[in-house]
């Protein structure tokens, strides 16, 4: 194809960067692919809403029907970017159904029903990639799969919610109040549309089941995740922990032994000379324990709309050199290894 055309579901905070990122490097992706993209209509709840994409929208058509994407036969890219779980679950049932490749960042729907999207997508023979789903634009799940392919990862330990680092950073450096750094998270389109979810720490464990799941080969639920969120810090316990020499922050961690698998999320003391101390803000890192290459560590923005943006775009381009080889893929590695929880022998 002289052109491929794209069907996004959902122009909000991700999706308005995907539009603008196409747009502007237009150039670029046609000479890596050797071919065009655009996007060619987009599902929104309201049509009346104002966009700032950024870029010009002449070219897309916004929908409110979710068969006016998915049933378009031009089509063969559907990227999903609208959030939720039962419907965006049944709309990429339905794109794999209708033969489309499917990229998507949301990370609960991956967490909760991921295995059966993987089975939907290999029984129809199309891809299916969630890159942005887990910190932002860092490339974590291509790292942890493709990079540490011939490696045995025995560890994982990092900050994968950017709304709860912000408000920790703030509260913590410029005195915020918890409500205040909260609503600036929301403004800068880092939190997730109900945010409980974020300072609950249920996002951050829907990631590291993703993680987990990715580097150690075995299927973990989103159950065996532990998780105690920051509801119940406040500005003095960051501002003490900071006087002692640490720096308060929610951490995910996951641990491999070989048998038994222990993953958990929960606030955590770092001391200042560790990196992860470090991180500020919506910026995200996770650090990587691999039997070959010892420690190390991805760094980057967790959140917002351009860094999720080009995750997802990092994900339309696999799936294009895909279609031009005549192969499918996805993030999936097949499970090696029946779960044995660490709690369940507690
Ligand atoms: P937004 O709320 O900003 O955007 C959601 C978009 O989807 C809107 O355009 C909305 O339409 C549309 N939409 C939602 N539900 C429906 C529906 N039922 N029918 C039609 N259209 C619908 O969300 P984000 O862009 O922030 O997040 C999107 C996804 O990306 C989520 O899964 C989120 O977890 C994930 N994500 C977000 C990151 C971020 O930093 N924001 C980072 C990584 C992942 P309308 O505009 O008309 O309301
Ligand atoms: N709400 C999420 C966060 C968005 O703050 O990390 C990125 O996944």
């Amino acid at each position: 194809k002289d052109n491929v055309a794209v069907g996004l579901l959902g122009v909000g905070v991700v999706g308005s960067g995907v539009i603008n990122l196409i747009e502007k490097h237009q150039e670029k992706l046609a000479h890596q692919l050797g071919c065009g993209v655009h996007v060619k209509s987009a599902l929104v709840r309201n049509l009346d809403k104002q966009r700032d994409t950024g870029a010009d929208m002449n070219g897309t058509m916004l929908t409110t029907d979710p068969d006016a994407v998915l049933g378009d036969p031009e089509i063969d890219v559907v990227v999903e970017v609208m959030g939720g779980i039962d419907e965006a679950r049944e709309v990429i049932l339905k794109a794999f159904k209708a033969k489309k490749h499917v990229v998507t960042a949301n990370k609960d729907l991956v967490a909760l029903h991921g295995g059966e999207l993987h089975e939907a997508a290999e029984r129809n023979k199309c891809d299916f990639y969630y890159e942005a789903s887990v910190a932002g634009g860092i490339p974590i799940l291509r790292g942890i799969t493709d990079g540490f392919a011939s490696d045995h990862i025995e560890q994982l330990m990092g900050i994968v919610n950017g709304t709860t680092n912000y408000i920790m950073t703030k509260m913590n450096q410029e005195g915020l109040s918890y409500e205040a750094a909260l609503q600036e998270a929301q403004e800068r389109g880092f939190a997730e549309a109900d945010p409980a979810s974020d300072v609950e720490g249920l996002d951050a464990a829907r990631k590291m089941a993703i993680l987990a799941r990715l580097a150690f080969s075995t299927y973990i639920d989103l159950e065996d995740v532990e998780v105690t969120g920051i509801k119940d810090i406040d500005i003095a316990d960051l501002q003490y922990s900071d006087s002692l020499g640490f720096t308060m922050k929610l951490i995910g961690f996951a641990n491999f032994d070989g048998t038994q698998v222990e993953v958990n999320v929960q606030p955590v003391l770092i001391s200042k000379q560790h990196p992860l101390a470090d991180v500020k803000n919506e910026y995200n890192a996770v650090y990587v324990y691999g039997e070959a290459i010892g420690e190390a560590m991805f760094y980057g923005a967790g959140a917002g709309s351009m860094p999720t943006a080009s995750a997802v775009i990092s994900d339309v381009v696999t799936v294009i050199k895909n279609m031009h080889r005549g192969v499918t893929g996805g993030q999936f590695v097949e499970p090696r290894f029946k779960k044995r929880l660490k709690s369940d022998e507690q």
